[in-house]
């Protein structure tokens, strides 16, 4: 974490949220270190080749933090048969977490090529690891593009990108819910855009893990 990023944290977040932080990032090289996956550096979009006209809407690639995550799922209500989807799943380690962490699926979109053959090759690594094989989807595409499907029920965002982008995401997901109502979660991390989903979802629950903010919604 460079000195002005640990700065613009103790201005927004304060001293006590900011070692929460610092601590949490630097016990967060264990996921990589256990699996020997490639998850962890930051990578900026300007670096990554994306199709379409939404490269300049999105946020760079950064991990969740494992320990927060998987604090989270413990403390979260979760709903039954859980299958989550990561709206911008990066390298793919929120897709391993949900899923080694009990759940019964996950799929995740991801619009830049590169991230997603990371994210796959990190997949395999785990598989051949734990020697069993994954209910992981990964779908190369953008996520106003995605439709979103009847069993997918815990909808995973972190701060992925801008409130156009999260407009539209949202449209999808009450457009599935009409179709087909059920009980999901809502998870959004690190909620620049929050006001977008308040204005649409029911606000359950805000988590500070680890430092960082989480912020629960349920369907209305
Ligand atoms: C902050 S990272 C989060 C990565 C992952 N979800 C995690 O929590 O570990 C945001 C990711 O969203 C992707 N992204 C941004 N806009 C997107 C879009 N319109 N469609 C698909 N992916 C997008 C970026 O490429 C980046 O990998």
């Amino acid at each position: 974490m460079s000195l002005s990023v640990i700065w613009s944290h103790l201005k927004e977040k304060g001293a006590a949220r900011t070692i929460s932080i610092m601590a949490n990032r630097i016990f967060d090289c264990h996921f990589d270190f256990k699996y020997k996956t490639d998850t962890i550096n930051r990578i900026s979009l300007q670096d990554l080749t994306v199709a379409g006209a939404n490269k300049e809407r999105g946020s760079f690639y950064q991990p969740t933090m494992a320990l927060s995550f998987n604090r989270l799922l413990k403390a979260i209500p979760l709903p039954p048969e859980s299958v989550l989807v990561d709206f911008g799943c990066g390298k793919g380690r929120v897709l391993l977490l949900a899923v080694l962490g009990g759940m019964k699926k996950a799929v995740g979109i991801e619009f830049s090529p590169q991230l997603c053959r990371i994210a796959e090759s990190n997949i395999n690594i785990v598989e051949k690891a734990i020697g069993a094989r994954l209910e992981i989807t990964v779908i190369e595409g953008d996520v106003t593009d995605y439709e979103i499907e009847d069993d997918q029920n815990v909808f995973f965002f972190f701060n992925p990108f801008d409130d156009v982008i999260l407009e539209a995401v949202v449209e999808n997901m009450k457009k599935s819910l009409q179709r087909k109502p059920r009980e999901v979660a809502i998870v959004y991390y690190n909620p620049v855009h929050s006001h977008i989903m308040a204005q649409h979802f029911l606000l359950k629950n805000r988590y500070i893990i680890g430092g960082e903010e989480y912020v629960l919604y349920s369907a209305c």
